[in-house]
């Protein structure tokens, strides 16, 4: 086995894997030579990535999987979507967590009870739920199987610099974000001997800053303005994220930790 390519081989799920961060991810794995099973928000955009994936990386042991997240069965199609994953590719061993719907909550004086717990399903009740359901997948307890009961297992979830950076008209993110920070560390001990660790990246370049009424040029250079004043002075690629992720996928003493890649941030 290899010392230090501790992904070759292994199964990693990355839930959200069809875009943006996610993306990121499942081509890290996939160069670390992992067997990797994406998921989108439909059939037809994890089909859409595994095929441009794979136009890049022919020999990738790469499979895609529509799950919906938005719905109350929630539970349920997490558990449908790892026992399909399991299926075809195998007992899982790691699941990452980077799903997201757009940010669309606006300002505070203008928030109502309801488009804050739209805003909370994929940001509070989706991490406490694939929690749950990864507990008993990385067990292995599953289809009979005894598994290794979540030895060497682990799951990343994704929060976000304003968890520890706070910025006028970002509250109701900032408390979600916060929360995933708490919620990795006390999974960790709920979850033991399954390792449980998030990534906190800043501002990276990706779709979840799309808006209707911008192109993509004009979201690079909204973009572009936000992080002139970071010491990095431009947003994050996710290929630059994507190393946090496999840091912790690979360092089997870290739980319970979130991982900060901000472009100095807190440092302005
Ligand atoms: N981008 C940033 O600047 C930034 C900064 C800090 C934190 N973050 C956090 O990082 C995470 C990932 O963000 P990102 O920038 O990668 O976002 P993104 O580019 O918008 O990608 C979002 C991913 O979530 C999936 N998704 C959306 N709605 C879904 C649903 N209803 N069910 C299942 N999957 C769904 C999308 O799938 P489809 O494409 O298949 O619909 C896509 O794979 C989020 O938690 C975000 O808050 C991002």
């Amino acid at each position: 086995m290899a010392k230090y390519n501790k992904l070759a081989g292994k199964h990693i799920v990355v839930i959200g894997g069809s875009g943006g961060i996610g993306r990121g991810v499942v081509e890290a794995a996939l160069e670390s030579h992992a067997r990797v099973t994406l998921a989108g928000s439909s059939q037809q955009s994890a089909d859409a990535a595994v095929a441009s994936i794979k136009a890049e990386y022919p020999s990738a042991q790469l499979v895609g999987l529509g799950c919906d997240l938005s719905h109350s069965t929630i539970e349920q199609d997490l558990e449908t979507l790892l026992t399909r994953a399991a299926a075809l590719s195998g007992e899982i061993d790691h699941i990452v967590y980077t799903a997201a719907d757009n940010l669309t909550l606006g300002k505070l004086e203008e928030l109502t009870p309801d488009v804050a717990l739209k805003a909370a399903h994929m940001r509070f009740l989706a991490p406490v739920m694939v929690g749950k359901v990864a507990q008993r997948h990385l067990q292995g307890a599953v289809n009979g199987s005894p598994g290794r009961g979540g030895k060497d297992k682990s799951l990343v979830l994704t929060t976000g610099s304003i968890a520890s950076k706070p910025s006028p008209g970002w509250s109701i993110i900032a408390y979600f974000a916060g929360g995933i920070n708490a919620l990795t560390r006390n999974l960790a001990l709920d979850l033991s001997p399954i390792r449980v660790n998030a990534v906190e990246p800043g501002i990276v370049n990706t779709g979840l800053w799309d808006s209707p009424d911008k192109t993509a040029q004009e979201r690079e250079a909204a973009l572009q303005t936000m992080c002139q004043r970071l010491p990095v002075g431009k947003p994050a690629a996710v290929e630059e994220v994507a190393e946090a992720y496999m840091y912790l996928l690979r360092d089997s003493n870290a739980t319970g930790e979130t991982v900060q890649t901000r472009g100095g941030h807190q440092l302005i």
